[in-house]
């Protein structure tokens, strides 16, 4: 059995102030939620903020993005220690958005898994295919080299620490969920490219989580697939009662 992850990715949204609020109130609602873990990724100002509401709960931080350096000259970049210090456990790696607006690759995307797992944190690897990707039979090939190109450095063992994300770009803000069909059709696929890389344990054993548009309303649907292992959720993760209900699906 795969333990589900529920982990909300704030984006570019909220202050400390707003985090400490968020907090209080997100808090009640899943104290005693067990069946999962619970991850909420806020922009770095908001981490330390993040990290003082969460002490003594179950509920992990992670960053949105980190460098794959260690330090250095690196103008507006932050290191995997430095999400450690402020009690980082997980990092999202290769958003979509940071694919898309930021010039990440497949191939930045390989460095920063590897730094992650050195500092001993749980990358959350995402990947996805376009709209115009789907539309023209490519979704399985698309997965296929994000999935291959950005794990290409980890050793078998290495893998078994990371978490993948797939979040079609067509459903991330649009309020167009994939069917659970769709996504758990991708992610046998996702699974099968990790058998093949890594072997069947690793396969059987990874957490794969669905993203894009999930909301209170559809997360039961989503969940009711053996393939989805949880979500990865933006908008609906920045109102505590929202994602609260998504924790407790
Ligand atoms: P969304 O975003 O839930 O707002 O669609 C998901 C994501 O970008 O991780």
């Amino acid at each position: 059995m795969r333990r589900p992850i529920m982990a909300g990715n704030w984006k570019m949204y909220k202050t400390p102030v707003e985090t400490r609020a968020f907090f209080d109130k997100f808090k009640p609602l899943v104290s005693s939620s067990k069946h999962c873990d619970i991850v909420i990724c806020p922009p770095y100002v908001d981490l330390q903020s993040a990290s003082d509401s969460c002490r003594g709960t179950a509920i992990e931080i992670g960053g949105q993005n980190m460098s794959w350096a260690k330090e250095g000259a690196y103008t507006g970049e932050t290191s995997a220690e430095m999400l450690k210090s402020v009690g980082c456990r997980w990092v999202i790696v290769a958003h979509s958005e940071r694919r898309q607006f930021f010039g990440e690759t497949n191939e930045t995307a390989s460095k920063k898994l590897v730094a992650a797992l050195e500092a001993g944190l749980t990358p959350i690897y995402c990947i996805g295919e376009r709209i115009e990707e789907r539309e023209s039979g490519q979704t399985h090939a698309v997965l296929e080299m994000q999935c291959n190109g950005g794990t290409a450095p980890l050793t078998p063992e290495q893998f078994t620490k990371i978490v993948v994300a797939y979040e079609p770009c067509w459903a991330i803000g649009t309020g167009k969920v994939a069917t659970p069909e769709i996504a758990a059709d991708a992610h046998r696929y996702i699974r099968e490219q990790i058998r093949k890389r890594f072997g069947a344990d690793a396969a059987s054993a990874c957490r794969i989580l669905y993203g894009g548009s999930v909301k209170p309303e559809n997360i039961r649907g989503l969940m009711a697939q053996p393939e989805i292992d949880g979500a990865l959720v933006g908008g609906a993760s920045i109102d505590p009662s929202a994602f609260a209900s998504i924790v407790n699906f």
